[in-house]
């Protein structure tokens, strides 16, 4: 085990936690926007950026992909900490003004308007649509390109993914609202994957749910659950289910 201190509270954690982990052990919150406990730190955003003391040398460093060490000193909303998070909360705000998230947390540490020149992009490049479709889904139908100035998230060649599921993960995750999911009649439509993909339609009630590539793809890696359920919407397998339970009372 690991003791380090923590705007001035001792934490102790096992070897391999990160310092955002062992802060959230004894309730100090972090901001962040591009972690998810289930994915691997990327480091993008820097709004999780905090002091680090160790040795009597101080640096500032992202809190999420930081290795706790023994004896380490954390501040958290140290002087330096608050103006290294103004900055980069000025410069997200700058890239996204019409983004609510990004303005209520720049609201939050008195910036209104950025200095800087206002771009119009939803999207912060934080990498958690990349991740999830990759680490969770196993499809990586999307990834970065370009550098720079340049630099955006999308599908290969900008063209309709053939192996995008369609399955939502990266929107559920998406800390900006940049990626929309529009649910129309037969279709489920992803404007900033170019996808269109069919959706399947309830054994029951008739309603589309499912885009229908993602549940041959669940079949797939589901042999052993029986047909009925994935012909089914989640819904009426929750009535189904319901209805079991109270008949066998
Ligand atoms: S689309 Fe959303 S989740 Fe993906 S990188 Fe941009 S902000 Fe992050
Ligand atoms: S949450 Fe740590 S860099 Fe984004």
């Amino acid at each position: 085990m690991i003791k380090l201190t923590i705007d001035d509270k001792e934490v102790e954690v096992r070897e391999g936690t990160t310092v955002l982990e062992a802060a959230k052990k004894i309730g100090i919150e972090i901001p962040t926007l591009c972690y998810h406990e289930a994915l691997t730190p990327y480091g993008a955003c820097r709004i999780c950026t905090v002091e680090i003391i160790r040795k009597g040398r101080s640096g500032l460093s992202t809190a999420c992909t930081y290795p706790a060490q023994e004896g380490l000193e954390v501040k958290t909303s140290s002087k330096k900490v608050k103006k290294a998070r103004k900055l980069i909360l000025e410069m997200l705000l700058a890239r996204c003004p019409n983004v609510k998230k990004i303005k209520d947390l720049a609201r939050e540490v008195g910036i209104e308007k950025p200095r800087f020149k206002l771009d119009d992009q939803e999207c912060i490049l934080c990498g958690l649509c990349v991740r999830v479709c990759e680490e969770i889904v196993g499809v990586s139908a999307i990834g970065f390109v370009s550098r720079g100035t340049k630099r955006e998230v999308t599908t290969p060649y900008k063209i309709n993914s053939d192996i995008c599921l369609g399955c939502g993960a990266c929107a559920a995750l998406c800390p900006t609202g940049a990626i929309k999911i529009e649910d129309i009649e037969d279709l489920r439509k992803i404007p900033i994957w170019h996808t269109e993909l069919k959706r399947k339609k309830c054994r029951i009630c008739g309603e589309f749910f499912a885009p229908e590539v993602e549940i041959d793809f669940l079949k797939k890696k589901n042999t052993q659950i029986l047909e009925e359920f994935f012909e089914t919407c989640p819904n009426c397998r929750r009535k189904e289910i319901g209805n079991k339970i109270v008949a066998s009372c």
